[in-house]
């Protein structure tokens, strides 16, 4: 028997006091809303309908294909929430079963909500709650049960009273109903409580009033965790996080210490390979087997090819290739990448910048919109003058290629196979292939000078 999701996300999340909807703040690099969709998608229902409204446009473009939606407005409520989406989906056997979820849970997984969905098929009730038992209740739903130990009722905190607010198994948010059941126990939701609005939670006591059986499966305190603050959001995305960690150590990663690594959802890291303390990789990024990246390395969408050594350095789309190495105190932006075991060292900056296989800019150098050939080597200091102050300009550097230290390169400018550079030189002609560009004015010595100059001082001072 397949069954239908709703997933809630037409909340502002006034408790952010954020400008972006709620269910879009991330976590561990992906939106609360992506991975509750993840675990709603793993229970394999027949259709899976988002409910937004508050910035409505922003949550439905992160939806995946096969992901309806439709816009609460206003927002009603968790009740009104759900009716919209009933409406919305149309007309169901009233024995469906439809899956409710908030958006702001994020660490639900899978196979909990494949539980809650058996669980409540196997029952025959109108409604199942996922329950949890937590030491510290503030903030959720009191499920109320009677004498026997059956679900009579939840109460939110507001309207909770003292007896009430004793009771430590809360509401998850996440049920799983007999459409027949819902849709006409919505349509007697009343807004009689604190906030004025129409709760999803009164279905429960409306269901049992009726003499119609509410189930509690009760679930793991972690998962059903719902994020309404950013301290809520900080603490779902280090559990997040730590999860994360844990599969790749699993895999044979090794991760120096776990509270201080950052890796986002979807980051592949192969086996052998090393995170230092300090390490960031966000977005579309991926660490080969056998890297050591660390201390101190800010990764997005960026790759790291097996082998490389990355540390104190900041790559933001760009891609390092097998053995290569890179920093201490690299930048390397958009459009950087380097070929099998090239070395961008100390202090370098590197834009739009292709460099070969074994070519080394060792230190303190910034090359941007430059080819570098295979092997060739650039000396400290050489900078490419790709910006003329109007446009940017090309250069280009072939194989073997040796750049004097503290060459300035004028782009658009070429340098040949093999060719060297003179070191300070301001080279703004193409040099031929292995031929030699110097730009510099005759050195003099003279001898004794230094030795005139400090007997005049040592005369004048006595
Ligand atoms: C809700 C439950 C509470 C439960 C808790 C679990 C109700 C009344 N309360 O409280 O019992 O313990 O979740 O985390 O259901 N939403 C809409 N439209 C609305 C209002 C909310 O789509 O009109 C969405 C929100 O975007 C959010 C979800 O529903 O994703 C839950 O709303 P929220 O305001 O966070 O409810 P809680 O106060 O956390
Ligand atoms: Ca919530």
């Amino acid at each position: 028997m397949s069954h239908t999701v709703v997933i809630l996300a037409a909340g502002q999340g006034t408790r952010m006091k954020s400008a972006r909807a709620k269910v879009l703040h991330e976590v561990a690099g992906r939106p609360m809303l992506g991975w509750v969709l993840d675990a709603a998608i793993a229970t394999r229902p027949s259709a899976v309908m988002v409910v937004v409204g508050h910035e409505a446009e922003a949550v439905r473009a992160s939806l995946p294909a096969g992901v309806s939606s439709c816009v609460q407005e206003p927002q009603n409520g968790t009740g009104h929430a759900v009716a919209v989406a009933m409406a919305a989906i149309g007309e169901l056997d009233p024995d469906h079963t439809v899956l409710v979820i908030p958006g702001d849970t994020p660490l639900i997984g899978g196979e909990t909500l494949a539980r809650l969905v058996e669980g409540h098929h196997s029952s025959g009730a109108a409604a199942t709650v996922l329950t949890a038992v937590l030491d510290e209740p503030a903030g959720y739903g009191r499920v109320v049960r009677n004498d026997d130990g059956a679900v009579v009722a939840i109460v939110e905190q507001r309207d909770a009273d003292a007896a009430t607010l004793e009771i430590k198994e809360v509401n998850s948010g996440m049920y799983a109903f007999r459409a027949g059941d819902l849709e006409a126990r919505l349509a007697e939701l009343r807004p009689d409580n604190d906030q004025g609005e129409y709760y999803l939670t009164d279905v429960a006591a409306g269901s049992v009033e009726l003499g119609r059986m509410v189930r509690a499966i009760v679930a793991d305190a972690t998962q059903i965790a719902g994020v309404n603050s950013h301290a809520q959001l900080a603490g779902a995305s280090a559990v997040a996080r730590r999860a994360i960690l844990e599969t790749l150590m699993a895999e044979g990663v090794s991760v120096v210490d776990p509270a201080r690594t950052y890796v986002d959802h979807g980051v592949a890291v192969g086996a052998g390979a090393i995170l230092h303390p300090g390490v960031h990789l966000h977005g579309a990024s991926s660490v080969g087997a056998g890297a050591m990246v660390g201390p101190d390395v800010y990764c997005e969408d960026s790759t790291i090819g097996p082998g490389a050594r990355v540390w104190y350095s900041v790559l933001r789309s760009a891609s390092v290739g097998a053995e290569c190495e890179v920093g201490p105190y690299a930048s390397l932006r958009p459009g950087t990448v380097l070929k099998k075991a090239s070395k961008a060292g100390t202090f370098v900056e590197m834009k739009k910048t292709v460099l070969g296989e074994r070519a080394k800019v060792p230190h303190l150098s910034y090359l941007g919109d430059a080819t570098v050939g295979e092997r060739a080597n650039v000396g400290a200091g050489t900078i490419t003058c790709n910006y003329d102050g109007f446009e940017k300009h090309e250069t280009h550097i072939g194989d073997d290629a040796f750049i004097g230290s503290d060459t300035m390169l004028v782009a658009p400018v070429t340098i040949g196979k093999g060719a060297f550079t003179g070191a300070g030189s301001v080279i703004s002609k193409d040099v031929p292939e292995d031929g030699l560009g110097v730009e510099r004015s005759d050195q003099r010595v003279i001898p004794g000078y230094a030795a005139r100059r400090r007997a005049r001082y040592r005369k004048r001072d006595g």
